[in-house]
């Protein structure tokens, strides 16, 4: 199947999604608001996504005989998580389209593939180097000079497989706590804000993309995020622009947030990108015509984008661990959208669910209390 492929799918079509967390159920369930059915392709069964799903492929991500019975039961496939092995999803594209495709998934995969790319095409990232040993980390930090992070190559997420080097920083240590032994040494960025845009990409082309979100942290997971983004126009209008860019030089159809960092004087550096539904998209489920799911559902299947119109500002909090149990506050209040994603355990730093408040158009701008 050519990256190029054109085909449409409508109402009906099945769509499979490599990945069974919170991201496939909350595409499921838009997918199904639209007529489609989903098949989940999960190590584990009964997760997040296949509760709310027609069916369920339950093998590892590298199983080749599963991912074909899988790709013989959906007519388009995706992927809700970037650790997908590419050579799994090249098996499925024998048979039906990936989208977005490998190439998309590979660059996001890959710290260090992602940054060269980044770089390649001109977008801002903090100045990095490989780090493949304690003495290229010790040169590494010569050259960019602490405090700097070190991230491990592969498979971080959430903060996990980071370091934080300061001046009087052991580096053997610091090597080891990576726990990898590939990592990208990132300079530490003093920035003002944290920002995401995300956009959605069809297979003509056409690109939409959201309001920038303002994001906080919490222990390195997203807690809060804050739509629109109190920067001016200007670097709202930048980010949107970047974020196109990298989605066209990825020939990508799907959906891309792009993580970025905005600087005290107001310059945007790209941190990180992801090809798929975002955390910090889950306003647009209460606040948007269209939300990220609905929008990555018409993408993949080649559909006409919807639109990413806000009519309401929104903050979005992420409900971790055991702040799930303040899932009844949540009912009792009319501006709070609940959103639970079916997980039994609340362990510590596990996404359970999220809560959207609704707030009136102006509101985030005039309330310096958010
Ligand atoms: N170079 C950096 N400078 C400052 N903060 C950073 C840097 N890299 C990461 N961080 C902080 O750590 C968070 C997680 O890092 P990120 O690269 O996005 O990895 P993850 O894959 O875990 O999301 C970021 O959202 C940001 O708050
Ligand atoms: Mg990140």
């Amino acid at each position: 199947m050519a990256d190029h492929d054109t085909s449409k799918f409508g109402p009906g079509s099945v769509i499979g999604i490599l990945g069974g967390g919170q991201l496939g159920r909350m595409t499921a369930l838009a997918a199904a608001r639209l007529g489609y059915r989903c098949q989940i392709f999960a190590p584990e069964s009964g997760g997040p996504a296949s509760q709310v799903s027609a069916g369920e492929t339950i093998a590892q991500y590298d199983d080749l005989d599963a991912l074909a019975r899988f790709a013989e039961a959906v007519d388009v496939a995706t992927f809700e998580f970037e650790n997908v092995p590419v050579a799994s999803v090249e098996r499925l594209l024998q048979s039906v389209p990936v989208r977005p495709g490998p190439k998309a998934l590979a660059v996001a995969q890959d710290r260090l593939v992602e940054k060269s790319f980044l770089r390649s095409i001109d977008i801002p990232t903090a100045p990095f180097y490989e780090v493949n040993n304690a003495s290229e980390l010790q040169a590494s930090v010569g050259e960019l000079s602490a405090p700097a992070v070190l991230k491990t190559v592969r498979l971080g997420y959430d903060g996990k497989g980071q370091v934080l080097i300061q001046p009087d920083s052991n580096l053997s240590d610091a090597f080891l706590e990576m726990g990898a032994d590939r990592g990208v040494l990132e300079k530490w960025i003093d920035f003002r804000m944290e920002m995401s845009v995300i956009l959605a990409r069809g297979i003509d082309g056409k690109t939409v993309t959201f309001d920038p979100a303002e994001n906080r942290h919490k222990h390195h997971i997203l807690d809060t995020t804050i739509v629109p983004a109190r920067v001016p126009g200007s670097v709202a209008e930048e980010a949107r622009a970047l974020a196109e860019r990298i989605a066209d030089a990825l020939g990508l159809v799907g959906l891309l947030a792009v993580e970025l960092f905005v600087t005290h004087d107001d310059n945007i550096i790209v941190n990180e990108i992801a090809p798929r539904p975002h955390n910090s998209g889950h306003w647009t489920m209460n606040a948007c015509d269209t939300c990220q799911f609905e929008q990555f559902v018409r993408a993949i299947c080649g559909q006409p984008l919807g639109s990413t119109n806000r009519y309401a500002d929104a903050v979005m909090t992420n409900l971790v661990g055991e702040g799930v149990n303040d899932w009844k506050k949540a009912l009792r209040q009319p501006d709070l959208h609940l959103h639970l994603y079916g997980k039994d355990e609340a362990r510590a730093g596990r996404k359970m669910g999220h809560v959207n408040r609704i707030l009136s158009l102006g509101a985030v701008a005039d309330d310096s209390e958010i």
